[in-house]
């Protein structure tokens, strides 16, 4: 698949800090990218240079292998982490102007009907909830047939049923040819959607792959979860480092014949006992030393 975004040496300074301090990468065209990171990081910072909304201090970023231009206005959509709609206009009106500024369009009620916005086309922006906001901002963002589209935090506050149906239309306007660029705080979303990831921390890159290419580059252990209640903590936590949290115990280890044999030498009960593989949660927190959102 060749690039169709390149990002190279990109620095943006805010007074004395440094908020992208050399970041590289690039997107393969119909890839979806997820640029991860703890608050502060700079993923909003990065997500608004490529953008062209932020100029960088030093750095190139080329979309088809030429500096930002009119086609690139043309050709992508945009879904800002907070907007501020404009009132007192109705979510049809929002959309007509809108679609205005680009030379192709979806009709404003194709996009309706996709994205479930029939029954407010004529309301008030202001009485929207936050998820039908949000489905309204991701309507908009496609309304002029990206051919990239920049999705920062698109499901933050989402209820979980949203939050899926969100994936959903990501996934397909990915299927029907689109590159996007995500950030997000949920470690499920970034592995159910992202081909790639980079997590960011300080203004930097600090990891870059596919998500399991960077599971199996960092870990080559599981998890064991025992009910607390079946094992004493003085013989978890000297045993067999035994994390506890709420009412499991967390035991991590890269031989489970081994730790299963040294449990039943103390007798504990493993009938509720549960392996799970290391997930992206596990990478964010060993990487960044901060428990999400935190
Ligand atoms: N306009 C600005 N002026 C000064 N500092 C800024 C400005 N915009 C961002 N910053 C700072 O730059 C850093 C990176 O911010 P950015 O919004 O890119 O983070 P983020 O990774 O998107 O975080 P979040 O997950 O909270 O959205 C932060 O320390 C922030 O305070
Ligand atoms: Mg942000």
């Amino acid at each position: 698949m060749s690039v169709i975004l390149q990002v190279s040496s990109l620095v943006k300074r805010f007074g004395a800090l440094t908020a992208v301090n050399d970041v590289s990468f690039s997107i393969r065209q119909g890839s979806c990218f997820g640029l991860l990171g703890p608050n502060g990081a700079g993923k909003t910072t990065t997500i608004e240079m490529m953008e062209g909304i932020k100029t960088p201090d030093s750095g190139t970023i080329l979309y088809r292998g030429e500096a930002l231009g009119q086609q690139f206005r043309n050709e992508a959509g945009i879904m800002f982490q907070t907007t501020a709609l404009q009132e007192f206009i109705t979510v049809r009106e929002i959309m007509v102007q809108f679609s205005r500024f680009y030379p192709d369009t979806y009709g404003i009620d194709e996009l309706a009907e996709r994205y479930a916005l029939g029954e407010f086309l004529n309301q008030d922006t202001r009485k929207l909830s936050g998820g039908q906001k949000q489905r309204l901002l991701l309507a908009m963002a496609l309304i002029n047939k990206p051919k990239i589209m920049f999705l920062d935090e698109p499901t933050t506050g989402l209820d979980p049923q949203s939050r899926r149906n969100l994936w959903k239309q990501v996934q397909q306007v990915k299927e029907e040819g689109a590159t996007i660029l995500l950030t997000t705080h949920y470690m499920e979303e970034a592995y159910e959607l992202c081909d790639e990831i980079a997590i960011m921390d300080h203004g930097r890159i600090i990891a870059h792959d596919a998500p399991d290419a960077l599971l199996a580059a960092h870990f080559d252990d599981v998890v064991l979860q025992i009910q607390a209640a079946d094992i004493p903590r003085e013989i978890g936590e000297r045993e067999f480092q035994a994390i506890y949290h709420n009412d499991s115990a967390h035991i991590v280890t890269g031989d489970v014949n081994e730790t299963i044999e040294h449990l039943l030498r103390f007798d504990i009960p493993l009938d509720h006992l549960r392996i799970r593989a290391r997930n992206l949660e596990d990478l964010f927190l060993e990487l960044t030393g901060k428990e999400l959102r935190g």
